[in-house]
């Protein structure tokens, strides 16, 4: 049987070349922000740039693609352009799993798209109902306690300094220099302003001083029988990507990778370094590509993914958060720049997405099958 989320539906009509929707929630600059939204709303949205650079790579194999926004007409454009298939980065539009919802809206109409599932992508939001499923299966994470009104009592294995962050948002957001905090008034003061600024729950835990690592996975167990670089899995079906290093000494916000240190063009002044493949121990190395691996597996995430570990005052990684939809901005999202490390052409990578998508809607015939070894004695 195969793991969680990775069953086939019955073979669809093979097509060498597909038509393929690019689904998006792109910034618009021009438009004001809503009232009473938090200062860094929408952070996450794409640049239309980054749809134009997936589209240019997608079509590079000989498919036709479209862009199509993920807003609220979203259903009406899918019938109008019957795609064969979704290449999915839209990270959705509030609630309280908004990357969820495009796959949850594609899995009603049953129109096969990339990466992870409904579930996957609900859970890897919630970053306290991530940490509870690791910290359950002994993956190490920080102490961490979820404030939903402020004033809880204080668990007593939180110990000072601590940081404090919504606990379902990407891409920095609500995260700077303030999210540190030392003593009890402080804290209250920034778990309340999250709560009321971005209407949800505010993450407390422990103020991780060490390293800073994002580590990639992208594959399964058959990855090897549908991409078009078998060589680039190991034997469990996993590529792990080179490890990624974020200096954040010299960065806007020294100490934390924030909405401000994301918004910088690799190399401008106020980004944090990058070091990848970042200079480790083979054995801390090792580690963290293990945890990685089951952090991906233990939400059932699909295809591709980046898991953020710190290390804590004793050097021990502890896994901060995992990015099931990861930015793939070429030459400035971290997983493109650890791609770009070893070799790995943008191109390349999406074509990879697209096809161990593609095969789980049995889009593709494999490879080779599989040795029958049933009739063996
Ligand atoms: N417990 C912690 N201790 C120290 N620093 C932390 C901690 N949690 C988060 N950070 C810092 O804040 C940054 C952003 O936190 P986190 O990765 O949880 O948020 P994110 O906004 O979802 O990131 P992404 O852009 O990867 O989606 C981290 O990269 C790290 O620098
Ligand atoms: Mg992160």
């Amino acid at each position: 049987m195969l793991p969680h989320g990775e069953e086939k539906p019955p073979s669809r009509r093979m097509k060498r070349y597909w038509k393929i929707a690019v689904l998006a929630n792109i910034k618009d600059e021009s438009q004001q922000k809503p009232e009473g939204v938090p200062p860094d709303a929408f952070a996450d949205f794409d640049h239309i740039e980054t749809v134009d650079s997936l589209r240019s790579a997608l079509e590079t194999d000989g498919h036709t693609t479209v862009f199509i926004q993920a807003d609220r007409d979203l259903p009406y454009a899918l019938r109008e352009e019957q795609p064969d298939i979704c290449f999915n980065i839209a990270e959705g539009l509030g609630g309280d799993a908004r990357e969820a919802q495009v796959p949850a809206l594609l899995e009603m109409q049953g129109i096969p798209y990339t990466g992870s599932r409904v579930l996957t992508n609900g859970i890897s939001l919630d970053k306290t109902l991530t940490k509870r499923i690791w910290r359950d299966r002994r993956l190490p994470v920080a102490p961490f306690q979820e404030f939903t009104i402020g004033d809880e009592p204080i668990r007593p294995e939180l110990e000072f300094p601590l940081f404090v962050k919504p606990a379902r948002e990407g891409t920095g957001m609500g995260v700077d220099m303030n999210a540190i905090v030392h003593n009890e008034k402080e804290l209250r003061d920034r778990a309340n302003y999250i709560i009321n600024t971005y209407m949800q729950p505010a993450l407390v835990e422990t103020f991780l001083p060490g390293r800073e690592f994002t580590v990639g996975v992208m594959g399964r167990a058959d990855a090897k029988l549908y991409s078009r670089h078998p060589e680039w899995y190991e034997k469990d079906g996993f590529h792990r990507f080179p490890i990624l290093e974020l200096d954040s000494s010299r960065s806007v916000t020294p100490l934390v990778y924030s909405q401000a240190a994301k918004s910088k063009e690799v190399g401008e002044e106020g980004a944090p370094g990058y070091f990848c493949p970042a200079p480790l121990e083979p054995e801390l190395e090792k580690k963290l590509k293990t945890f990685a691996l089951r952090a991906h597996q233990l939400i059932y995430a699909l295809d591709i993914s980046r898991t953020d570990i710190r290390l804590d005052k004793d050097g021990n990684p502890r896994l901060i958060e995992i990015n099931t939809l990861p930015g793939l901005t070429p030459d400035y999202s971290d997983l493109c720049l650890q791609a770009k490390s070893e070799g790995i052409r943008y191109e390349d990578l999406i074509l990879d997405i697209l096809y161990l998508g593609a095969s789980r809607w049995g889009m593709l015939e494999p490879r080779e099958y599989p040795q029958d070894t049933s009739k063996k004695k």
